[in-house]
């Protein structure tokens, strides 16, 4: 396949890593030449990813960065938080496309990224070379970017709910963002949190106004056009896989109508692929397993409800990253993520 682009996934074996393969395996124009796992070294992908069990001659590898990074020409990765930033000075030598779906090179703030993640960032230098990769708002700097920060799954949904705001120069002060997750956006590893038995009939709020994507959300609202932004942001935990959804509470400078604020979100998300605006609210089982972000919007004189729904593992991660990549080499940016989600 000399045309296709070599790609690296490190942190193949994990759900982010997962989505990837699920994507890249069948992108037109990719070849996957690398998936690593320090656990899973040697084993067949179906071993960890069961519907992906029929490429048997795909094997992970604990290939150390520098191999990883002679033998690619783009590289995703899909590690915790923490680490992509002490393993990819490799192919920032090489001048890799690098794509990362952690938090480490979204914040462009290094003393922020301390802040919100306990720890010194390990690449501060590098930090201004990434592009944060929301592709609807960002779709310019990400076209002539070689390294991309992913969003966050609970970003991605908040800021495609708020953008349209933003943009408009509606969007200031208060917000109030409340938003559920399925299980899969804590990654592979099980926990209490994560625990079938702990999760499947339980519904809770956690980390109630300290959840750490808050900067990442704020800064991306603020270079869209949002002012003092004061966002008080929910998470919650919700019994389903995979989703989030989210709603999103803001005061207008004006009184609307939700006809005339569904008008304006409908034309700025004019010609998306992947952005629907609904007339009924957004429901996350209809996007699972898709790059669609569902949103819908109501206005009662000056408040505001904006909603959407994504799939954290697709649009939130590995979509939206395959998006990305598609729009840095200059492919067609639906390339390889044209596909509806299951019903019922
Ligand atoms: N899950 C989501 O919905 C979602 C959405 C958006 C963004 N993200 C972000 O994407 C990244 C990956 O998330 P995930 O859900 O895929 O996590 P995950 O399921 O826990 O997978 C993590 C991967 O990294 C490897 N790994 C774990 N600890 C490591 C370490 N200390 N050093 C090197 N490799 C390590 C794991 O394999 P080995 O341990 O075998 O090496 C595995 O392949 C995270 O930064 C997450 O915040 C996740």
């Amino acid at each position: 396949m000399p045309d296709r682009l070599k790609v690296a996934i490190v942190g193949a074996s994990g759900y982010g890593g997962s989505e990837l393969l699920r994507l890249l395996l069948y992108h037109p124009h990719v070849e996957v030449v690398a998936m690593t796992s320090r656990s899973k070294a040697g084993k067949a992908i179906g071993s960890v990813h069961p519907n992906l069990g029929h490429h048997a001659d795909r094997l992970f590898s604990d290939d150390p960065m520098d191999r990883v990074a002679a033998n690619c020409d783009a590289v995703f990765f899909a590690l915790p938080h923490g680490e992509a930033m002490s393993r990819v000075r490799p192919f920032a030598d090489k001048d890799r496309l690098i794509l990362d779906l952690s938090a480490d090179f979204r914040l462009r703030d290094a003393k922020a990224w301390e802040a919100a993640y306990g720890k010194p960032h390990a690449a501060p230098d590098l930090i201004p070379s990434f592009v944060y990769g929301q592709t609807e708002c960002f779709r310019d700097q990400i076209k002539k970017a070689r390294r991309v920060a992913c969003p966050g799954c609970f970003p991605t949904g908040a800021i495609l709910a708020l953008a349209p705001l933003a943009r408009e120069g509606l969007l200031k002060g208060r917000v109030i963002l409340s938003a559920a997750t399925g299980s899969s956006g804590s990654g592979a590893e099980p926990s209490d949190k994560t625990h079938h038995p702990f999760r499947a009939e339980d519904f809770r709020a956690y980390r109630v106004l300290n959840h750490q994507h808050v900067g990442e959300i704020v800064q991306a609202l603020t270079d869209l056009g949002a002012r003092e932004l004061d966002l008080l942001f929910i998470p919650h935990s919700a019994p389903m896989v995979r989703g989030i959804s989210t709603t999103a509470v803001a005061s207008l400078p004006l009184p609307m109508k939700s006809e005339d604020l569904a008008a304006m979100y409908r034309l700025q998300y004019q010609g998306e692929s992947f952005v629907r605006v609904l007339a009924d609210p957004p429901r996350a089982g209809v996007v699972a397993g898709t790059n669609f972000a569902d949103v819908s919007v109501a206005a009662k004189g000056k408040d505001a409800v904006l909603l959407s729904a994504v799939d954290n593992l697709v649009k939130g991660a590995a979509g939206q990253a395959v998006q990305d990549l598609n729009l840095m080499m200059g492919w067609p940016e639906t390339t390889g993520l044209e596909y509806p989600g299951t019903w019922p």
